[in-house]
């Protein structure tokens, strides 16, 4: 398994919506590791498969911090947040943009389903901060980078240093997760 490289801002595949897995063969355990290897390697704790440049519907997440508990490595495989509640602040980064971070707010704690790497559905509950890596990385799949969420005078002062992003979606809403609950539910 390998390393790959990580696309960075403003690449048109970090806009794809990416598209459900239907195999869960060994083409797909192959990218989970590609997954694992290159978020490692860059010291992340979450990527998702567009960020490497493909476009199955997969992130991997390893959310942890100094001084905390940390949550156990998770493979979401066509993820799906049902519900969110609460609401948390968080600064947050984002391998495709060095160099860049901003507080962002999402839901405090979210319920996620998901198929694991065999194809297992699973539902699971996220709060703090894996709720947060979680909420980033389905952003991820959706086409969403966490730069979107900020206000407009925040995503000005990115613009002015990164450049504007010819591939950038509207968002209906700054209200994080929010504008994403009703997105259907994905066999
Ligand atoms: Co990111």
């Amino acid at each position: 398994m390998s390393v790959r490289a990580i696309v960075r801002y403003p690449a048109e595949i970090l806009r794809t919506v990416t598209e459900p897995v239907q195999s869960f063969d060994e083409q797909l355990k192959a990218l989970i590791q590609d997954l694992w290897d290159t978020m490692y390697e860059a010291q992340g704790v979450g990527l998702a498969a567009n960020q490497i440049g493909r476009r199955e519907r997969v992130c991997v997440l390893h959310p942890r911090r100094e001084g905390e508990e940390e949550h156990p490595p998770l493979v979401l495989v066509n993820p799906v947040i049902l519900s969110g509640s609460g609401e948390i602040r968080w600064e947050e980064g984002c391998l495709s943009i060095p160099g860049f971070s901003a507080e962002v707010v999402r839901y405090h704690t979210v319920e996620i389903e998901a198929c694991t790497p065999e194809g297992e559905r699973r539902e699971y509950r996220l709060s703090g901060f894996p709720a947060v890596v979680a909420q980033h990385e389905i952003d991820h799949l959706e086409g969403i980078l966490f730069v979107d969420r900020l206000s407009w005078t925040k995503r000005q002062l990115f613009e002015r240093e990164f450049g504007k992003d010819p591939y950038r979606k509207r968002l209906p809403t700054l209200r994080p997760g929010r504008a994403r609950l009703g997105v259907q539910r994905r066999g």
